[in-house]
């Protein structure tokens, strides 16, 4: 929708609307606001209000800090099965990944946060596809407080979601049907109790 607006202000267009304070009522409450308030004074706004906006801060980090060491051994599961999609990365635009030592540190600072998340769509059994390349990997950014999960809503929770689990080699897939056996998933191996135990627990950080 940002996006949407700002192409909308290049592109100089006419349909760029004001507001008059005076038709909503609420917005006396904001203070000394212009009578009018045209469609340049709403965009600088905007992004005054971007510009300072942060993302509440983990509660779950808040209380602990650091990292369990079971959530520490979390983090090299997630990077041999979970990081070449759900990147280590500061925006799903294309960013660099963080290496793997920094990980640490950028989860257990209150003022860090990473989007574990790309920009590119892939197809991990989740079905019915929402595009023709399968699903755009998702930001992980305080995923424990969600539910359901996945774009058909087929998770209740994440120990259900990392059991459905599959990998074999780099190929990965968030739901697999017992009939791919011989074709699309042979011998595609299930995450262990202990890997399920210590990812949980590394996604409460997220
Ligand atoms: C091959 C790429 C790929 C790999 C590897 C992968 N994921 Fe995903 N993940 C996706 C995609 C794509 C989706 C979105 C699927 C959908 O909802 O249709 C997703 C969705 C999710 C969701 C649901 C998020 C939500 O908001 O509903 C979680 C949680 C998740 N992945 C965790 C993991 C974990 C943990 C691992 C490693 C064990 C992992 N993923 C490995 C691509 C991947």
């Amino acid at each position: 929708m940002v996006l949407a607006e700002f192409r909308v202000a290049n592109q100089q267009r006419k349909d760029s609307f004001s507001i008059e304070p005076s038709n909503f009522p609420w917005l006396r409450e904001i203070g000394d606001l212009p009578s009018k308030l045209s469609p340049t004074y709403l965009r600088q706004a905007f992004l005054s209000f971007f510009v300072n906006f942060q993302h509440r801060p983990n509660p779950w980090n808040a209380l602990s800090h650091k990292l369990s060491p079971k959530a520490v051994r979390g983090l090299s599961v997630f990077r041999a099965r979970c990081e070449y999609c759900h990147q280590a990365t500061l925006s799903m635009r294309g960013y660099e990944s963080l290496p793997f030592a920094d990980w640490k540190h950028w989860l257990e600072a209150e003022e860090k946060d990473l989007v574990w998340g790309a920009p590119f769509y892939t197809k991990t059994g989740i079905k019915p596809y929402v595009h023709r390349a399968g699903a755009r990997v998702p930001s992980l950014r305080r995923v424990q407080q969600k539910y359901p999960y996945f774009t058909n809503g087929s998770s209740r929770s994440l120990r259900h979601l990392l059991s459905r689990f599959r990998h074999k080699g780099l190929t990965a897939w968030h739901h697999y049907e017992p009939q791919w056996d011989q074709a699309e998933a042979p011998d595609a191996k299930v995450l262990t109790s202990d890997e399920i135990d210590a990812l949980e627990e590394l996604l409460r950080f997220f």
